[in-house]
């Protein structure tokens, strides 16, 4: 890591070609003397603290092809002879806080430029008209500015990738704003369209039917009308839509079902009507699908329960009737939160509600539901917001609702619910209870939520009584209760019994206990004891108060920081979790001294924990690791997932894993799991091995994170050190990465890991995601290798990597590569037990890496003076 200022003698070395020093932590200014550099192709600055603005002298490197001065703190406005650097193919300005207007011949200056970017500053004026000329353009970023006006036509543009113009005041809320859409239309390569937050108005762009690799497409708040075109089922590629605030009208075209790829789709706030169709029970990707507050009616379609990714559903305010499908409430990992608030649901809540075991909010409110609250409710355990007020709930508030000890909110107003406010309310940490007109009756408790008039409400149950004075209800004096009385004097009778006796069993435990642990040897569980446990505060230090600059990543469990430990100044990776259960303390940290006793060169280290509460009073709790400088296997294997692609990613070869990494990858990932599988004491089963669980460390070593996590969480939330349950469907791997026995409620197992693990082996070799759109209608990325081995490998590998193979041992190297995807493919056979196991996959790569490093040095020199430039 270089620090401090760049030197200004730097500038006499006039022979450099090749600049990198990005991703340091160089502050103050750019040395004007850089501009002496006159032979500089290469210029990376990114990713540092700089200062001040750019020298003019930059304007004289007339040789430089990449200029990147990404994420620093630049300001003031770009000297226009920056414009002029004709040779230029990557131009990156991004995040910085730079000023001023683009020069309105912009396209012209700069004819070879294919990555531009001044995302995420200040520039103003309009975007100039000749930026078409640029031709060559495949990036073009220009979001979070103050761009306004017409977009100039971009018909020129034919092999955009990425078009992000979100967050300017672009468009002049006048039809025709969006003309400029259609002039892309040969663009067909477009992947990402991305043009919320301004102030575009016009009809939905039929255009976007003919971008037929689109993935995202981002129109949200903006002034768009008409129909959402029946041609948008063609776009088989899209996983993301996001249209809200705008005034869509008509349907949700029936065909939206054929996008198989969808994992978001935002239609809130329009005006869309009609029925929500069946066909979207197709989408089994769709993770989050929000289509509130529009005019959609008929009843919810119960083939939403086939939606078996979603973790978010919000169908609010509609004009939606008919009974809740109890199939909704079958969804295994629909965590986030349901919201069926404020449309015409009549009939029960079905019994199955109690299934949604990790479900943070549930909004029932403003409908017409009827019958008593299900008991089975209290098995939502993660709830924190529940409101079911504005329905016909009757009967009483069932006493099973105890379970729900996370709920911070409750709000079961305007109900007729009856009978007594239950005790168990006082004791959870409510931050806002509403149970104000129904009729309850009888004694309002005093405790907790109740000792604040301003934060319980009550009223409107005339039969209450008691409670704190501020509430003004009349005191429960005993000819009130006078009914009451005796059945209520036999149980304190009966309490005080049962006291006394439990009373003298503690004593006598606590005897036998005392008189134990006098003779008692430290063991393993006083070492966990010991276990360090990192406070709240340090790690809010630690990553600047958990600032989104330091989040690098977010998954099913919670959200991972980098962050500096003061103590050794150590980076590490901080994960948070989501947890709602309290006093699962000690499991917690038992459960990490566990996970910290398992060590493996490949697997990612546990450094310590926290587990604790953080300033709101919530439970906090995270996992300490190891950080591991080069990223997940995720990031490499698709750079093209990353929401902003730095120019040295665009054409730059050294960026992809070549051959010879990815074969050490995979040893080192398969070695890791024949270590948990075998080797460290009871077998561990990863259950969620992926991409993004792999990490790599600065010298490109695998290490594989996140393993028994899904099982580690399950104790942790039922609070057993001994629960070896595993039924939660919600913690069973990632779908294309599952084997697909546990989709029919196989036990979790090694054989699972195996799968997962050839699916991994195969992606790393071609390149493709099991859930690719090319694989449907039963062609699965296991069946497309099968299929090729062993003639035509060489069609199916990642193209990048063609280049490794063809050398003079090109026979050999196909052939070796060829029994490492036979292993790929016999790790991911239907039948659990035809699998191989861990020792001997990793035995047989290991061999195959050995057989392949005869080759490997002539090639790795030829690799690296090859492909540079
Ligand atoms: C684009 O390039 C053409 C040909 O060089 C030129 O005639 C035209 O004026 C340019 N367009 C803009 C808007 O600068
Ligand atoms: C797309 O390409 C065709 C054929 O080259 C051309 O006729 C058409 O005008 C182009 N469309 C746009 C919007 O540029
Ligand atoms: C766009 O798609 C429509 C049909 O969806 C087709 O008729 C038209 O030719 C396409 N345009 C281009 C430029 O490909
Ligand atoms: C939904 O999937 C079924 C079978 O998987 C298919 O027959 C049907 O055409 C699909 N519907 C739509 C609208 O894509
Ligand atoms: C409220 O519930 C009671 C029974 O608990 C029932 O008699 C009454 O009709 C209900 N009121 C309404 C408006 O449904
Ligand atoms: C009572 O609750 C209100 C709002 O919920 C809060 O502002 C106030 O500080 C609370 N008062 C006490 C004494 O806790």
């Amino acid at each position: 890591m270089l620090v401090g200022e760049i030197p200004p003698m730097l500038g006499s070395l006039a022979y450099l070609q090749y600049l990198d020093i990005g991703g340091n932590n160089l502050t103050g200014n750019i040395p004007s003397s850089i501009g002496n550099l006159s032979s500089l192709s290469i210029l990376f600055l990114s990713k540092n603290r700089l200062v001040g603005s750019i020298p003019d002298s930059l304007g004289k490197l007339s040789h430089i092809n990449k200029l990147d001065l990404f994420g620093n703190k630049l300001s003031g406005v770009v000297p226009p002879l920056i414009f002029n650097l004709s040779l230029l193919t990557g131009l990156d300005l991004g995040v910085n806080d730079l000023e001023g207007n683009l020069p309105w011949d912009l396209g012209n200056t700069l004819p070879q430029l294919r990555f531009f970017s001044v995302a995420c500053n200040r520039f103003m004026g309009h975007i100039p008209a000749s930026i078409s000329n640029s031709s060559n353009l495949q990036i073009l970023q220009l979001s979070e500015n103050n761009l306004q006006g017409q977009v100039p036509s971009l018909h020129k543009l034919t092999r955009l990738t990425r078009l992000s113009l979100y967050d300017n005041s672009l468009g002049y809320d006048q039809v025709g704003d969006l003309k400029f859409v259609s002039s892309l239309a040969n663009a067909t390569n477009l992947r990402f369209l991305q043009i919320c937050h301004n102030n575009f108005k016009g009809v939905f762009p039929k255009t976007i039917c003919n971008f037929s690799s689109l993935v995202h497409l981002s129109l949200s708040n903006n002034n768009i009308a008409g129909e959402i075109p029946v041609c948008i089922e063609n776009v088989a590629t899209l996983q993301l839509i996001h249209a809200r605030n705008n005034v869509l009208s008509g349907v949700i075209p029936r065909g939206i079902g054929k996008l198989q790829n969808l994992n978001y789709l935002f239609l809130h706030g329009n005006q869309l009507s009609g029925v929500i169709p069946t066909s979207i029970g197709n989408l089994t990707k769709m993770s989050t699908l929000l289509l509130s507050k529009n005019r959609l009616e008929g009843q919810i379609p119960s083939s939403l329960g086939n939606c078996i990714s979603l973790n978010g559903l919000d169908l609010s305010n509609n004009n939606l009737s008919k009974s809740i499908p109890p199939q909704l409430f079958n969804l295994p990992v629909l965590t986030i939160g349901l919201d069926l608030s404020g449309n015409h649901l009549t009939g029960s809540l079905p019994e199955e509600v109690g299934r949604l075991t990790n479900l943070d909010a549930l909004d029932l409110s403003r409908n017409l539901l009827s019958g008593q609250i299900p008991s089975s409710l209290g098995g939502c355990m993660s709830l924190e917001f529940l409101h079911m007020g504005g329905n016909n709930f009757q009967g009483t508030i069932p006493d099973s609702l105890q379970a729900l000890k996370g709920l911070l909110y409750l709000n079961l107003s305007y109900n007729n619910l009856s009978g007594r406010i239950p005790n168990f309310v006082q004791s959870f940490k409510l931050q806002g209870l509403d149970l104000s007109n129904n009729n309850l009756e009888g004694e309002v408790p005093d405790d907790g939520v109740f000792s604040n008039a301003s934060s319980a409400y009550i009223r409107g149950n005339t039969m209450l009584c008691g409670g704190i004075p501020e509430l003004k209800l009349r005191s429960c004096s005993l000819s009130n209760n006078a009914q009451r009385r005796k059945p209520e004097n036999k149980k304190k009778i009966l309490t005080f019994a049962i006291l006394v006796i439990l009373l003298l069993v503690v004593l006598v435990l606590l005897y036998t206990f005392k008189h134990r642990e006098r003779t008692k040897k430290p063991t393993a569980s006083d070492d966990l004891e010991n276990f360090p446990n990192l406070s709240y505060q340090t790690l809010l230090k630690a990553t600047n108060g958990f600032s989104s600059e330091c989040l690098v990543g977010s998954g099913k469990f919670g959200v991972v920081y980098k962050g500096i430990l003061d103590e050794d100044e150590s980076t590490v990776a901080i994960k948070v979790f989501k947890l709602q259960n309290h006093g699962a303390t000690k499991s917690f940290m038992a459960e990490c001294g566990v996970l910290r006793s398992i060590r493996h060169r490949n697997l990612l280290k546990v450094v310590t924990a926290c587990s604790s509460v953080d300033y709101q009073g919530r439970d906090f709790k995270a996992l300490v690791y190891e950080y591991m400088a080069n990223g997940s296997l995720q990031d490499w294997l698709h750079p093209e997932d990353s929401l902003i692609i730095r120019v040295e990613e665009v054409n730059n070869m050294s960026r992809h894993l070549n051959l010879f990494q990815r074969i050490d990858i995979a040893v080192d990932v398969a070695f890791a799991l024949d270590y948990l599988h075998y080797h460290c004491g009871a077998s561990i089963v990863h259950c969620d091995l992926k991409p993004s669980n792999i990490l790599l460390d600065d010298e490109m070593v695998a290490h594989v994170g996140d393993f028994g996590l899904a099982k580690f969480l399950l104790k942790v939330i039922n609070n057993d050190p001994n629960s070896n349950q595993s039924s939660s469907v919600g913690v069973r791997g990632t779908i294309g990465y599952a084997p697909p026995e546990y989709g029919v409620g196989n036990e979790v197992s090694t054989y699972g890991d195996v799968y997962s693990f050839g699916i991994l082996l195969l992606e790393i070799f071609t390149g493709k995601r099991p859930t690719d759109g090319m694989f449907n209608g039963g062609i699965s990325l296991h069946y497309f290798v099968k299929e090729a081995l062993p003639k035509r490998v060489i069609e199916i590998l990642d193209h990048v990597l063609v280049q490794d193979i063809e050398s003079e041992e090109a026979d050999n190297n196909l052939m070796l590569l060829t029994s490492i995807l036979e292993i790929a493919v016999s790790c991911t056979t239907e039948v659990p037990r035809e699998r191989l196991d861990m020792s001997d996959v990793a035995a047989k790569l290991s061999s195959i890496r050995n057989k392949f490093l005869g080759t490997r040095l002539q090639q790795r020199r030829r690799i690296h003076t090859g492909t540079q430039g």
